[in-house]
């Protein structure tokens, strides 16, 4: 599969699952976009790995709850590589904070970051993609909690419940453009998110075995879902999500 000449845009892909989509895109030749907030120096380590790859990179420092923001990250894509094919909202945070405890800054903080990005994100990829005129590729990274409660989470929960109508409304609507827009819910992944799990034995052994698979995603293998997504093989996929969750969404304690 390559995606040569393909020009992608990755929002908050300096670590975890973005860092991944992005070595992923360039190892399949697409030129990348880095979108990042804070960590410039691991930003610039990435565009290292990306050109000994083969393939070129920018970094840019954009705050993507802003669409100010957004629409100079994609101005500078189009400026430095001529064109966009494929946008990756990936930014998100979460608070761990229940409905009962959530401040209003902290669900105005996530709404912002997971929700509002995904959306000025889609809206302002896809009017340059309709400019160019050939269609492309919108990808949201959300989550099996699109669709699934987490208690204790709230907020995140809803911002991804948010994707998940995103992704269907912003594909029916883009559809006669040759715009495909899909998502990938993925379940626990090893990354920054989730350290505090990770650091704790009990509760990454109640994860573990809460996940029929018993482990925790690479983030890579949450990138090759990405991947495949922006390639030819998807051709016909579009207003949906692809779970990439070790079987999560479906356990039960079979009681
Ligand atoms: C959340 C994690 C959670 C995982 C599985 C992810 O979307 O960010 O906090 O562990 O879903 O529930």
């Amino acid at each position: 599969m390559s995606l040569k000449n393909k020009v992608a845009i990755i929002t908050g892909g300096n670590s975890g699952i973005g860092q991944a989509i992005v070595l992923e895109l360039a190892r399949q030749q697409a030129n990348v976009v880095i979108d990042y907030i804070c960590h410039p120096e691991a930003t610039e380590a990435l565009e290292r790995e990306v050109a000994q790859l083969g393939d070129q990179s920018i970094g840019v420092k954009a705050d993507v709850s802003k669409p100010g923001d957004l629409q100079m990250l994609v101005d500078q894509a189009v400026n430095r590589f001529g064109r966009i094919d494929i946008m990756v909202n990936n930014a998100g945070v979460e608070t761990r904070t229940s409905v009962l405890d959530t401040t209003e800054e902290q669900y105005e903080r996530v709404m912002a970051i997971n929700l509002k990005s995904a959306f000025f994100g889609t809206q302002i990829a896809a009017q340059q993609m309709i400019k160019q005129g050939d269609g492309g590729r919108i990808i949201n990274i959300s989550s099996v909690h699109e669709d699934w409660p987490m208690p204790g989470n709230t907020p995140y929960c809803l911002s991804k419940g948010g994707m998940r109508m995103l992704t269907r409304t912003a594909g029916v609507e883009l559809a006669a453009h040759n715009i495909l827009v899909v998502g990938v819910g993925p379940g626990a992944v090893a990354t920054p998110i989730n350290v505090s799990t990770m650091q704790d034995a009990a509760k990454l052994a109640l994860l573990n075995k809460a996940i029929p698979l018993q482990r925790l995603a690479r983030p890579d293998e949450i990138a090759r879902v990405v991947g495949f997504l922006a390639g030819d093989g998807a051709s016909y996929l579009t207003a949906t999500t692809i779970f990439a969750d070790g079987g999560i969404m479906h356990n039960s304690v079979g009681l």
